[in-house]
């Protein structure tokens, strides 16, 4: 409970690097009057730059290293599970977590785990989003907030934002333009969820409360 006497959703943030989106998260929950607390920072990697974030906001965080469990997923992701539990996460947020994520794991929170990805899915689901959206002279690009299901980079879309590809980009600046646009969006997307304003109905999300949908009000100016 908050001081002002409601319950905050209990976040468990899953980073393999640098956390940006993680800090976008830790800056959201800082303020008291947002609905989500993060209640822990699980690395899937000792040197990844996130936990040194996560420290400094005072945030529990834990490693599990993939590489001595030696390819049994089944096991590294029980005891993923099993961490996230003990911490009482009730929302999964896949934050640049690199390691793919079998249907066992993605049923055990489904609907109760959500990612981001910098593209405007179901389109460059994958890797190099920024390069193959140039190389294939893309006018529009930007990222998404989904629900995770086992195929990578699917699940019923929360919230997007779209930026425009400028003349003279490369891939850094236009990653620069979407990074921008993710830290805007996860934190929406998490207080959407947390508000119980996301629902997933069927495999698509209805957004409740407003007239307007904020889920995709977004669209960045050039800058
Ligand atoms: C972001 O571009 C995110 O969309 C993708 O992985 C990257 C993670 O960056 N899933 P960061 O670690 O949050 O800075």
């Amino acid at each position: 409970m908050t001081a002002a006497g409601f319950k905050r959703l209990k976040l468990g943030v899953l980073i393999s690097g640098r956390g940006s989106n993680l800090q976008a998260l830790l800056d959201a929950v800082a303020d008291s009057a947002f609905p989500a607390e993060v209640a822990l920072v699980l690395s899937n990697r000792a040197d990844a730059y996130g936990l040194e974030r996560a420290a400094k906001a005072g945030v529990e965080s834990a490693v599990i290293d993939h590489k001595p469990f030696k390819g049994d997923r089944p096991a590294f992701e029980a005891a993923m599970d099993a961490r996230l539990r003990q911490s009482g996460v009730e929302l999964v947020c896949l934050a640049g977590f690199m390691r793919l994520l079998s249907p066992w794991f993605v049923n055990q929170w489904r609907d109760r785990m959500i990612n981001i990805h910098p593209s405007l899915l179901p389109s460059f689901k994958g890797l190099d989003t920024h390069q193959r959206v140039l190389d294939a002279g893309g006018r529009l690009h930007g990222c998404t907030v989904h629900y995770v299901r086992a195929e990578m980079d699917d699940g019923p879309i929360i919230v997007q934002a779209a930026v425009p590809v400028l003349d003279g980009d490369d891939a850094d600046a236009l990653a620069h333009r979407v990074l921008a646009q993710e830290h805007a969006i996860y934190p929406l997307a998490v207080r959407l969820i947390a508000e119980g304003r996301a629902r997933v109905e069927g495999e698509r999300v209805r957004i409740d409360g407003d007239s307007q949908n904020p889920a995709a009000a977004l669209v960045s100016p050039a800058g």
